[in-house]
């Protein structure tokens, strides 16, 4: 049988920059449509009438969904999924998919590598060596602080929230939390707020989603909670921060120093952080290993084979968990 007559007749819409194995398996099941952006207006004719599935990077929003008329399932890359409307989807009868799990302990590991540059300074500290500073002005200053004596706040103790919080754990450190829910059977310290869980804590990491209920959470008041031995690592999403208030706090000493794998606006990131020396700063790499990004692309095409093989989806989000596929 030629390539041709495996693929499955049903066009798939990719918006945008795309996973490299993912187009490639895409291609080769499917006939794969590609377009510049998820833009409405770039959405022709043909399109309209014949995709019936979009595998995506980018934000889907209301008026994308509404722009296919016969699109059954969107397939998201990521586990985070914030940047589609699910409530939408589920409301016009489409699957929406991410991809969980498979990412959990390289993003947990990143966090861990994210904590230690910041608290430990290591950034500067190979600086130190790569100028020529170790050969001719002697050893690097000491860091000024450290993780030993720390307690650790995680903000979002999902399955992220709790492979960061078992390693964590072989670090001897002691572990709360914050999530809207107490996870039974989960031996470490609840806080039914943020704030509270700050104010018990002086180093506080977020892996919570982002979206409408974590927007700007971490605010000038959790800051000035988490206090100015504080240390804040974000490894969720930018949204969830108030990115001035952060800055602010950085430079008047509130807190001591701050982590950051993503931001509000990437790639954009302000200036105000960029210029802070207490901060150690990552281009959104949470996932980033070929490894890890291979293992999520194929689960990303997964969930649509499965879709129009078996008609189910393999990891669909809470949102759509009840939408069936059409007959
Ligand atoms: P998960 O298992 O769904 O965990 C999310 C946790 O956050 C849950 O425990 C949830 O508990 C809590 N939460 C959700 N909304 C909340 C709110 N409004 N207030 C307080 N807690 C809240 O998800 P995961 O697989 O661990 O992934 C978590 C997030 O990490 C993703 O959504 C994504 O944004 C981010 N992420 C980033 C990278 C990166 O490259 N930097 C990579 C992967 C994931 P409750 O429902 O009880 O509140
Ligand atoms: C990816 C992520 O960088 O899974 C997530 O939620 O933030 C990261 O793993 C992103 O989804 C790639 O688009």
């Amino acid at each position: 049988m030629s390539k041709a007559e495996g693929k499955l007749p049903v066009a798939i819409l990719v918006p945008g920059d795309f996973n490299d194995h993912a187009l490639g398996r895409i291609d080769e099941a499917f006939n794969c449509v590609r377009i510049e952006r998820a833009d409405p207006s770039l959405v022709t004719d043909e399109m309209r009438a014949t995709v019936r599935g979009i595998a995506s990077y980018a934000g889907i929003d209301a008026a994308m969904i509404d722009a296919l008329p016969n699109l059954e399932i969107i397939a998201s890359f990521g586990v985070g999924y914030d940047s589609v409307d699910a409530n939408h989807a589920a409301k016009r009868g489409v699957m929406v998919t991410n991809t969980p799990d498979v990412l959990t302990e390289e993003v947990a590991d990143t966090a861990i590598g994210l904590l230690i540059n910041t608290v430990r300074e290591l950034y500067a500290a190979e600086k130190w060596l790569r100028d020529g500073d170790w050969a001719t002005k002697g050893n690097c200053r000491l860091s000024r602080l450290t993780l030993r004596g720390r307690r650790v706040g995680i903000f979002g103790m999902g399955r992220i929230g709790r492979a960061v919080a078992r390693r964590l754990e072989a670090f001897g450190l002691p572990i709360a939390y914050h999530n809207r829910r107490k996870v039974e059977g989960l031996a470490y310290e609840y806080h039914a707020t943020l704030k509270g869980l700050a104010e018990a804590v002086d180093t506080l990491i977020c892996i919570a989603p982002g979206g409408t209920s974590t927007e700007k959470a971490v605010n000038a008041e959790v800051l000035s909670a988490l206090g100015s031995n504080g240390v804040f690592v974000n490894i969720g999403r930018g949204s969830t921060v108030d990115e001035a208030a952060l800055a602010a706090a950085l430079k008047s000493g509130t807190i001591a120093a701050v982590g950051l794998d993503v931001f509000a606006d990437e790639p954009n990131v302000p200036q105000a952080l960029l210029d802070a020396p207490n901060a150690s700063l990552l281009p959104h790499v949470g996932s980033a290993s070929v490894h890890t990004r291979r293992a999520m692309a194929d689960l990303c095409v997964d969930n649509l084979v499965s879709w129009f093989t078996d008609r189910r989806p393999l990891t669909p989000v809470p949102e759509t968990l009840n939408v069936k596929a059409r007959a």
